[in-house]
């Protein structure tokens, strides 16, 4: 392996560790050598992917509570992850929260989605990016060094194509909600913000925007979904992984600003 790609002896952070790609991100940061601080609510039970990285390698990785939308809550579990390791050197900031059409939630017509739902998804998926990049991120940037991803998503660039949901039953249509994209372009030019202000503090900040992942979905929508990627496919974990520790590594030493589309092609049809 080019030496460039190894995160041998790194602290890496990643929030919301124990959701559907946490796992995987945790798993190639693990593979390259990092060690992980994985970040995650109290409440969240550990999923199966994780505990298995847990038992894999021991030692290596250690869960954290932490609450992204809590400014408290991501000082506490710095100080801990610093006391532990030192400042970390990389930080993916992947915790966030969507609406999937198995979500459960009541459906509205556009006109009458609560105002609520928008808020929630800007809190954790903005603000609660923008803290986690002030703590962690600031502690970096006075260290001097460090790589930022922000996952992002295809969403962040083009709306849902929403005859994706159109054969799912329901007495309204699901409509993914608009606030999901918003927040995510917003996570794409914060990107572009602390880049700038930290190139000469030595920290790289970029995002990574996956395309839909598969895991779970219909074999209606994963036909639709398909058919509109330009690879023909939606990603499996292994198309993730080499991304992300592109943008963790010194093999992208001179990418900063940037949003790492890692969709298949579905944002250049
Ligand atoms: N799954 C996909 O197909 C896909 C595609 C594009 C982008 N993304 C993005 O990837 C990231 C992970 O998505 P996922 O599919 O794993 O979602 P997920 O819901 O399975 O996992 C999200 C994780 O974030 C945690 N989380 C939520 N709120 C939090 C908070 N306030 N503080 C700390 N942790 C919190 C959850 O507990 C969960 O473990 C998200 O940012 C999502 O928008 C996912």
């Amino acid at each position: 392996m080019n030496p460039a790609f190894s995160l041998d002896g790194q602290i890496a952070v990643v929030t919301g560790a124990c959701g559907k790609l946490g796992p995987i991100w945790v798993e190639a940061l693990l593979e390259a050598g990092a060690t992980v601080a994985a970040l995650e609510l109290p409440a969240m039970t550990t999923s199966p992917a994780f505990a298995a990285l847990e038992g894999t390698y021991e030692g290596r990785v250690v869960r954290y509570d932490c609450d992204i939308t809590d400014r408290a809550s991501i000082t506490a579990a710095g100080q801990l992850v610093s006391a532990a390791y030192g400042v970390p050197s990389i930080l993916v900031n992947n915790a966030g929260v969507d609406q999937p059409p198995d979500s459960g939630t009541s459906r509205s017509a556009i006109e009458d989605v609560p105002v609520e739902q928008f808020r929630k998804m800007v809190e954790v998926n903005l603000l609660g990016t923008l803290q986690v990049i002030q703590v962690i991120g600031g502690a970096m940037a006075k260290a001097g060094r460090g790589s930022i991803i922000n996952i992002g998503s295809l969403y962040a660039s083009v709306s849902p194509d929403q005859r994706f949901y159109d054969h799912m039953p329901g007495n309204l249509p699901f409509l993914k909600s608009p606030a999901y994209g918003a927040s995510k372009a917003a996570v794409v030019n914060m990107t572009k913000y602390f880049s700038t202000l930290w190139g000469k503090a030595g920290v790289r900040v970029n995002t990574l925007s996956p395309g839909g992942v598969l895991g779970g979905q219909d074999p209606d929508f994963k036909a639709k979904f398909g058919s509109r990627v330009p690879l023909g496919r939606m990603a499996e974990p292994v198309d993730l992984k080499g991304p992300l520790v592109f943008l963790a590594s010194s093999a992208a030493s001179y990418v900063t600003g940037h949003e790492l589309r890692v969709d298949g092609g579905f944002t250049a049809w």
